[in-house]
């Protein structure tokens, strides 16, 4: 089965002034991603604030060129695209995000503005539209009167499920979630998250899921990314990083993470320290002043990520750790 995203190395840089004296200085946002996604799958990215997950999301999406490496989307390579099937490969990857309000058009009916999709890119008629319209409303559990409604008319919970319902417009082939649970009261959280993996079944699109909250990550994800600073720090299935995280950072931040039954034989890690300054990130393993395990040649030398116990891992000394 070929992939419907296939992403190589890819990397953001973005430069920043930092005033007269100082100039110009780079923060090296994504770092080296690459990764595979299949329809019907997850792919769940996690890490702290600033590690790049938002980068990542823009640059699947197009909204933003990689500084480096190289995207396909449905075999299809994006950089060598001309502007028409450009156009094509934007709408196979839609995106949501954290605040559906932003999103939304203020003055303009829902109905409308889940139609807009299908007026710009299908020569439908109007009542095909309506009907495709009244058909996806159903399938996010919203009701035929609220076609006439306005986004303000409606609770944070509704208001994501009109995002996800006009990102399917289209039956995209990707979509892309930045942190889409994240705003909303945790008491409709698990209600949206549900309807997120029941389209997901229904169209079989591929998701890359954007969250900081591992327990929301472990119930949508089949593989799961862990950044840090801009680098992929370990990648695999669920069930593995899960029941044994092998990186020192990915075993912090699942011991950070409250479960209703904690196992006691299972050491709690503190992360030490803060998040390094991503203008000036610390040199070889970029989470060696926070790691406990950290020696000397990780202060030196950045570790490559590299497949190890069925999964990916970037740590100098993960035998030694785990062993
Ligand atoms: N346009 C930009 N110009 C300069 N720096 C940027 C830009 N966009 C992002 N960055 C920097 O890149 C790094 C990664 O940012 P990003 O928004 O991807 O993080 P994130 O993982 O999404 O964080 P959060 O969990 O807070 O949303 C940060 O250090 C950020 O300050
Ligand atoms: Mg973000």
């Amino acid at each position: 089965m070929t992939a419907v995203l296939n992403a190589r190395d890819l990397t953001r840089h973005y430069l920043v002034y930092r005033g007269l004296f100082k100039g110009y200085a780079t923060v090296q946002a994504l770092n080296g991603v690459s990764f595979e996604l299949e329809a019907g799958k997850t792919l769940a990215v996690v890490g702290e604030s600033g590690c790049g997950k938002s980068t990542l999301a823009r640059a699947l999406t197009l909204i933003e060129e990689p500084t480096a490496g190289s995207l396909q989307i449905a075999g299809q390579e994006v950089a060598g695209a001309d502007r028409q099937e450009r156009k094509q490969l934007r709408r196979d990857v839609q995106m949501v995000f954290q605040n559906p309000y932003a999103s939304l058009n203020p003055r303009q009916k829902i109905g409308d503005q889940l139609a807009e999709p299908l007026t710009i890119n299908t020569s439908e008629s109007r009542g095909e539209r309506r009907e495709k319209v009244q058909t996806m409303m159903q399938k996010v559990g919203l009701r035929p009167e609220h076609y006439q409604r306005y986004p303000h008319m409606f609770s944070g919970g509704q208001r994501q499920r009109i995002a996800l319902a006009r990102a399917m417009m289209l039956n995209p082939k990707v979509l892309v979630a930045d942190e889409p649970t994240s705003a909303l009261d945790v008491s409709i959280q698990a209600q949206v998250l549900n309807l997120f993996m029941d389209l997901q079944e229904a169209f079989n699109t591929a998701y890359v899921f954007i969250s900081h909250n591992l327990a929301v990550v472990q119930h949508v994800a089949d593989d799961v990314l862990v950044m840090y600073l801009g680098r992929p720090a370990e990648m695999g299935p669920n069930e593995l990083i899960y029941a044994r995280p092998l990186h020192p950072y990915t075993k912090a931040l699942l011991s950070a993470t409250p479960t209703i039954h904690p196992d006691p034989a299972k050491p709690k890690i503190k992360i030490a320290g803060e998040l390094p300054n991503p203008l000036n990130p610390p040199s070889g393993c970029a989470f060696h002043k926070r790691c406990p395990y950290a020696t000397e040649r990780c202060s030196v030398e950045i570790p490559p990520l590299r497949p190890l116990d069925g999964r990916h891992v970037a740590c100098h000394h993960a035998e030694q750790i785990n062993a």
